[in-house]
């Protein structure tokens, strides 16, 4: 009997004693991210940032699970149960911890739970205040709300670079011409849908044969309306790889067109929109896809850890693609590169094969050392690469995405010449300045987290369509007989939508 009493004595003094075997301040450790606020998201998402004794962050992984817990009552709350939610936690390898989770259901008077031996850490439990939502309601907020909950810039310089091309352009007339070029064009090497959002509604027609990447836009503009009021507006989105509004001496009239496109060049004048990529990550993450910007930040790998070589894997969509595996084979020691699938340069294949055995991307982090060079067009897995806790050598490209006139290079990546010329000497360099370039990988993840993640991916689609609607406001918007309209998923309006805290819930 007294063993057991002695027992139970010892068990609750190891449970509430303080971590003393840790160095850490759990009251001064800081969480923030939208998955603590009111924030309508596929998977909503926050971060932990530990903090030591003596005040400090903590930059190391301290290798421990932290005790989660949603609190909250489902919308048609039977029996006192609790909202059903998944949740996961990655440790980022930095002394952070990502934290984020999915609601299957509206949930109400919503409280998280972030302990750690039972005692809380931060301003643990947050509590919010308004109901929550998932991703599928349709609950748009007006535009001017939109911006508050999701916290997004006044504005972009990307944004602004596009939209000044084509200021001041006659939109209806620029549009009857392209209508008039994308219907006569050789539709086997068109990829061009025009897109109508007119009260909340969305509509389109495509021009040639390869559009089957309208699932991508589809699912995005419908998630967008999902959450926000856009104003009406009209788009030429075009779906291929490479951009269409070639640069040349052309008038307005007659070119450039503004067409959408998910990746811009040097030499045209596209206007860019985060990738399909990107964004379907950012729809489909704890779903269909398993890498996305947030999880792609699990570290399994210490910085001190880590191979210090470059690392590389991809199929051959791109000549400096292979010429890195001449590099690495001449290089074995600084570089590891292959080629994982041959498609493009088959008849090299004895030169350049055997095509390595793919490689989980989660493990390119096991490498010091990063390597991005362009596939068709530019990278697409750049921003994932810039996550990891690696340092990322960059191609030099006349090709880009949304963010890349955002980065610096030597700050957030180490450039190398198209030709792979200065390779090899940087990755020497990059093995012999480790202070500078952990920096640099430091510097590369913090820009992901306040650039890319799907708040960030939300806000760019959203004062994009915006100022083009500025823009081009003088042009009626309306609907051609031969659009079909894009239908909204069945359950999106299964949603109450009402985000006023009950009285008698208070
Ligand atoms: C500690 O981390 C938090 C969260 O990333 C950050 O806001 C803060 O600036 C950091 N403090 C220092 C001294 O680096
Ligand atoms: C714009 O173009 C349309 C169609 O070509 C024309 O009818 C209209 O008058 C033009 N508007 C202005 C302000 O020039
Ligand atoms: C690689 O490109 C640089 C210019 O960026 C040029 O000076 C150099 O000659 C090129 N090297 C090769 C091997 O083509």
């Amino acid at each position: 009997m007294n063993l057991i009493i002695l027992a139970v004595i010892v068990l609750r003094t190891l449970l509430v004693s303080p971590v003393s075997s840790l160095d850490i301040d759990l009251g001064k450790s800081v969480i923030w991210g939208p998955g603590l606020g009111e924030t309508t998201l596929p998977v909503r998402y926050f971060f932990v940032q530990l903090v030591n004794n003596a005040g400090e962050n903590v930059t190391e992984s301290q290798d421990i699970k932290l005790d989660i817990q949603l609190v909250g009552q489902p919308k048609n709350q039977r029996n006192a149960e609790n909202c059903r939610y998944s949740l996961e936690q990655f440790d980022a390898g930095d002394g952070s911890i990502v934290v984020r989770y999915r609601i299957p259901q509206e949930c109400r008077g919503v409280s998280i739970h972030v302990m750690y031996k039972g005692q809380h850490l931060g301003d643990s439990p947050y509590s919010i205040p308004s109901p929550i939502f998932p991703e599928i309601c349709s609950c748009p907020l007006e535009i001017d709300e939109f911006r508050n909950v999701y916290k997004c810039p006044e504005r972009h310089p990307q944004i602004e670079e596009d939209m000044s091309t084509f200021s001041g352009i006659n939109y209806t007339h620029v549009q009857e011409k392209m209508l008039e070029k994308f219907s006569t064009d050789n539709p086997g090497s068109l990829a061009i849908c025009q897109y109508v959002v007119l009260s909340g509604e969305l509509f389109r027609r495509c021009f040639g044969k390869h559009v089957g990447f309208t699932m991508f836009m589809d699912a995005t503009l419908l998630s967008i309306l999902r959450k926000v009021k856009l104003p009406d507006f009209e788009i030429f989105v075009n779906l291929g790889d490479w951009p269409v509004s070639r640069k040349g001496g052309r008038s307005r009239t007659q070119g450039p067109w503004p067409v959408f496109s998910w990746c811009g060049s040097s030499d045209s004048f596209d206007i860019v929109m985060p990738t399909y990529d990107i964004t379907e990550s950012t729809l489909e993450a704890m779903n269909r896809v398993s890498l996305d910007i947030i999880s792609v930040q699990k570290s399994a790998t210490k910085w001190a850890d880590k191979i210090p070589k470059a690392f590389f894997r991809g199929r051959d969509a791109n000549r400096e693609r292979l010429k890195s595996v001449e590099l690495s084979r001449r290089n074995p020691e600084l570089l590891d590169s292959a080629i994982t699938n041959f498609f493009f340069f088959r008849d090299e294949e004895d030169t350049y094969g055997p095509k390595s055995p793919r490689v989980s991307f989660f493990d390119f982090f096991k490498y010091k050392f990063q390597i991005n060079i362009d596939g068709t067009v530019a990278g697409y897995r750049f921003p994932y690469l810039l996550a990891g806790n690696s340092v990322v050598l960059k191609q030099d490209s006349p090709y880009y995405e949304h963010f890349y006139s955002q980065l610096k290079p030597m700050v957030h990546y180490i450039p190398f010449r198209r030709n792979l010329s200065d390779l090899i000497e940087k990755i020497h360099w990059a093995k012999s300045h480790d202070t500078t370039v952990r920096k640099i990988a430091q510097n590369a993840r913090a820009f992901v987290r306040e650039n890319l993640l799907p708040t960030h991916i939300f806000c760019y689609h959203v004062l994009l369509f915006e100022q083009w609607h500025q823009l081009t406001r003088l042009h009626k918007v309306s609907v051609a007989s031969d659009m079909e309209k894009v239908p909204k998923p069945e359950e999106s309006s299964s949603c109450s939508c009402d985000r006023k805290v009950q009285r008698d819930e208070l």
